[in-house]
């Protein structure tokens, strides 16, 4: 659970019309409880703004006729849903079995402490100070046989290492000099 020292953030988001059309197309799958499209919302809300703020809770609960509490409840018990930014790059780690016996624990703090990712923005996500990096971790990524698995973005590493994390930072770095280029 998010922790009284994490509360939202206000948040300044404004859904435009193709998130109003999104929204509208995920309620109308729900004919029977409107309340049922609450946490397809608070994925859409979360991939279109990063994360879900008090104008989130706010939008979501009146799109679909609830109390505020009952949205904040759901953003405040499920882990994969971030009440703060999560850091440009953002790795997630899976935690799950495999991956703890073959050193997803320890890759984490390697990985926490290579990026200085200090700062604790609820769920167990921690983001550096600049807000660059973040890690955090995920339930099993359904690639148990080559543990321990981690996410960047939409890419999946197998058998992942520090070697693994100093590689993307390497390649993200080399991304960002030849588009400043
Ligand atoms: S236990 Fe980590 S991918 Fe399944």
């Amino acid at each position: 659970m998010v922790g009284p020292e994490q509360p939202l953030l206000p948040g300044e988001e404004v859904p435009g019309p193709e998130f109003e059309r999104k929204a509208e197309e995920i309620i109308g799958q729900y004919p029977a409880s409107r309340r049922s499209a609450s946490l397809p919302l608070l994925h859409l809300w979360q991939e279109e703004f990063g994360f879900l703020s008090e104008r989130a809770v706010e939008w979501i609960s009146t799109k679909l006729g609830l109390k505020p509490i009952h949205i904040l409840e759901l953003v405040t018990f499920y882990p994969m849903l971030h009440v703060r930014p999560s850091g440009r790059i953002n790795f997630k780690v899976c935690r799950t079995l495999s991956c703890a016996l073959a050193g997803s624990h320890e890759l984490f703090a390697q990985i926490r402490a290579r990026c200085g990712a200090t700062v604790s923005a609820g769920h167990g996500i921690c983001v550096s100070p600049d807000g660059s990096y973040s890690v955090e971790f995920v339930e099993c990524l359904a690639a148990c046989g080559s543990a321990p698995a981690m996410m960047v973005d939409e890419e999946e590493f197998e058998r992942a290492t520090i070697d693994t994390v100093e590689r993307i930072l390497a390649e993200s770095g080399e991304k960002e000099a030849s588009q400043g280029a």
